[in-house]
């Protein structure tokens, strides 16, 4: 990807949006696709879940099974990361953004990869591009990072990075322990069994464009993770968009919350109870949208499939036993396109 096709360049430039940006009339981001039901994702309080009383707890969990069997994406308020380091995360992953271009291609994202900065998820000339940048790390385990690609610019990068990072995993680790409560199963299950937990960060700016209504942001897909956890800069315009009932649900982050979702490999180890549901993202005229956002997933060596206690005669095991890395490497070298990566697992 050189210069023409760097979207915040090209908003620069003022230029005519290039055709390869141009979505096919069923793709473009109309009205009628968009659902008009204004009530938002699932709120989950999750110093209710941790510090509650018995009854507290258990209606929390219910509602956290409800959020994950029906949406797929729930946002959790009282989560307990620092406000001030959610504040860092986003200073610094901007002024990564606004750095120059050359500055940026220093870490360029090689292709089927997904570290570095750059357009991922692109595989032939033919194929529409994203009207976002993006910037992607390896975190957890060590041995994932490429030390090539740690910016040096902003000075405090890295270090950001890691600290959000451990209280994200902190997060997740929790989430998993509550999630497997909710399956009816030992709440260190999943967590064990996730083994040297894969930890990715990948930061996406999405600058104005003249018209939102041709592109999008970034193409409909569903995630590869266990779980997905998304912070969006304050300030930023809406965007994210998910799918539900076949409509576009628009999703509307609360102030410091952080919006959770159901990846594949979840879905696939509930046997398919909680869904691990298909989302893009649509741009704005004026505004930028900024959004950081964590992909937690099982150590690259297990096997996995749908946990044993959860297939049964009314339950029929529905995806087969899989390798994740395997399931990770096909994941990175197609592109996004809906729930199509998930047909690996079948
Ligand atoms: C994502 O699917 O990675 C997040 C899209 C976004 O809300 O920016
Ligand atoms: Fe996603």
């Amino acid at each position: 990807v050189g210069h023409i096709d760097d979207v915040q360049e090209l908003r620069k430039a003022k230029s005519k949006i290039p055709e390869r940006f141009v979505r096919d009339i069923t793709e473009r981001p109309t009205l009628a696709t968009c659902s008009s039901s204004s009530s938002g994702i699932p709120i989950i309080d999750f110093s209710k879940l941790s510090k509650g009383d018995f009854d507290e707890v258990l209606s929390e969990l219910v509602q956290l099974s409800t959020a994950c069997e029906e949406w797929g994406f729930f946002q959790v308020i009282n989560h307990g990361i620092d406000l001030s380091l959610l504040e860092k995360i986003e200073k610094v992953t901007k002024e990564f953004f606004m750095l120059p271009l050359a500055e940026k291609q220093k870490y360029p994202m090689a292709p089927g990869t997904v570290q570095g900065y750059g357009q991922a998820f692109v595989f032939s000339e033919d194929q529409k591009l994203d009207w976002c940048n993006m910037f992607a790390l390896g975190v957890e385990p060590q041995v994932i990072r490429n030390p090539k690609l740690w910016p040096t610019k902003p000075a405090k990068f890295g270090e950001t990075v890691e600290a959000y990072s451990r209280e994200v995993r902190k997060l997740c680790q929790s989430l998993l322990k509550y999630l497997a409560m909710t399956l009816g199963l030992k709440g260190d299950v999943l967590n064990e069994m996730f083994g040297e937990a894969v930890q990715a960060i990948r930061t996406n700016y999405y600058p104005p464009c003249s018209r939102p209504d041709l592109v999008l942001g970034l193409s409909p897909h569903s995630d590869g993770s266990a779980l997905t956890v998304l912070q969006e800069r304050r300030g930023s315009s809406i965007g994210l968009q998910i799918l539900k009932d076949d409509k576009w649900v628009s999703v509307q982050p609360l102030p410091n919350a952080l919006v959770i979702n159901i990846g594949d490999t979840l879905e696939v180890l509930s046997n398919g109870k909680y869904k691990s549901v298909e989302h893009r993202a649509v741009t704005h005229k004026q505004k930028d949208r900024l959004s950081i956002v964590t992909f937690y997933a099982p150590s690259y060596e297990i096997e996995l499939g749908p946990i044993p206690e959860l297939v049964d005669e009314n339950n029929p095991c529905k995806y087969r036993r899989y390798n994740h890395g395997e399931y990770s490497k096909h994941y990175v070298t197609n592109k996004l396109q809906g729930k199509k990566t998930l047909e690996f697992a079948k």
